[in-house]
């Protein structure tokens, strides 16, 4: 089947393209689709109500809450049920390792690596901390900044009760093998936790090849309003109770959502889903069939340009690339020779190239890698990336460079 991608027609679906800027910031958030804006606005002029079946207002508010369930149910290939909303994947994450703990005991292990955001890393050392169990720490390469799976392996005994792992580093861009880590996990009967927020913005999502117990995204990184998601199976989900209060439902998934849900948020969500089902235009079937067809499209484009940016940075004198993971995101890590990461991202912002530095919150990473807690200048592709936003940040890094 052919793959058609048509960048120019993506690029017109965001208004906030038309301010100019050539966006690289999209792994801190992408900008948002017209579609999805639109479907927010409606829903906040629309007569909605709390969840029910009395009232129009009751109804649409059920709908829109299981019409965002199903959406990211397809995105991610699991069930709607499994999915769980909450106001961003770091409070999620907090809330599923308090949940999670509550069963761990003295002694018990939990496997983190150096390569996570600090959202994946933090909430099991503080979670682990409370109930007495170990963590244990696994480094990645200091110099191409893979993650072996061999060194997740050497974390694992019978006492691992978990795996927090991301699925793609949103520093350095690195995507480990999940599945293998996930295979060995299993095999000491330890649970999943992954961090897909920087990889579902890339890649398609199959929960199920990946082996992920658990998988955390958050929408505005693909397209969307600003939320976080967490996909469980319902089974796995049946067996935790999180703290909740006492007139609040105890059925799943909702038993994990605190509080009334943005229903203008999540039907932005769903438009969201729909936008990304529609990347690829000649795509047909269920909406799951065309966002695994367009995913396919996505990464080919997303992978021709990432190719021209590292081909242009290694073109470049006093540019460093930071890191050459073998299966990445189109995303490069980079410092200039005598510059700040501040001072490039303040010059690039001169040329109106938008390309942050920092450590992103993937703290560990940045410290373990040697770039402490200032990071580095980090440029993302996104779906609306085209070749003239690639020649732009060449351009002004060139001068900037000198
Ligand atoms: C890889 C990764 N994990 C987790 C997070 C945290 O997501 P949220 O802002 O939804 O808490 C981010 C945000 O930048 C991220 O890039």
């Amino acid at each position: 089947m052919p793959v058609t991608y048509d960048v120019e027609a993506v690029r017109k679906a965001f208004p906030a393209l038309l301010e100019g800027a050539a966006h690289f910031d999209g792994p801190g958030g992408s900008q948002v689709a017209a579609p999805v804006a639109d479907a927010v606005a409606a829903t906040l002029r629309a007569a909605v109500a709390n969840r029910g079946t009395v009232t129009r207002a009751e109804q649409r508010a059920e709908d829109i809450v299981m019409s965002a369930r199903q959406a990211m149910a397809d995105l991610l290939g699991t069930a709607p049920v499994g999915v769980v909303f909450g106001r961003s994947m770091t409070s999620l994450t907090f809330e599923m390792s308090r949940a999670l703990a509550k069963s761990w005991v003295g002694g018990d292990e939990i496997v983190v690596t150096q390569l996570d955001h600090d959202a994946n890393i933090r909430p099991w050392v503080i979670a682990a901390e409370a109930a007495g169990a170990t963590v244990r720490w696994v480094p990645f390469d200091k110099e191409t900044a893979d993650l072996p799976v061999d060194r997740v392996a050497a974390e694992l005994t019978d006492r691992t009760r978990l795996v927090a792992v991301t699925a793609a580093s949103n520093l350095l861009g690195t995507m480990p093998d999940v599945s293998a880590i996930a295979a060995l996990a299993h095999d000491v009967n330890a649970l999943v936790y992954v961090d897909g927020v920087h990889y579902a913005a890339h890649v398609g999502v199959d929960m199920a090849a990946l082996g992920a117990d658990f998988f955390a995204c958050s929408p505005y990184k693909f397209l969307g309003p600003h939320l976080g998601v967490v996909a469980a199976a319902p089974t796995l989900l049946e067996s935790l109770h999180p703290d909740k209060l006492l007139p609040a439902t105890d059925a799943v998934p909702e038993r994990f959502e605190l509080g009334t849900l943005p229903y203008e948020l999540l039907a932005g969500v769903t438009a969201a889903v729909d936008f990304l089902a529609g990347l690829d235009a000649a795509s047909s079937g269920s909406r799951r069939d065309r966002l695994v067809a367009s995913f396919i499209a996505l990464e080919k484009h997303e992978a021709g340009l990432l190719e021209q940016l590292l081909a242009g940075l290694a073109d470049i004198p006093r540019v460093r690339l930071h890191g050459c993971p073998s299966r990445r995101t189109p995303t490069a890590l980079f410092d200039v020779d005598g510059l700040t990461g501040i001072e490039v991202h303040k010059r690039f912002a001169e040329y109106d190239v938008n390309v942050p530095a920092g450590s992103f919150y993937a703290i560990e990473a940045s410290r373990w890698f040697g770039l402490g807690d200032a990071g580095a200048v980090r440029a993302g592709i996104a779906p609306y990336t085209n070749d003239d936003d690639v020649d732009r940040l060449l351009t002004a890094l060139r001068k900037i460079a000198g």
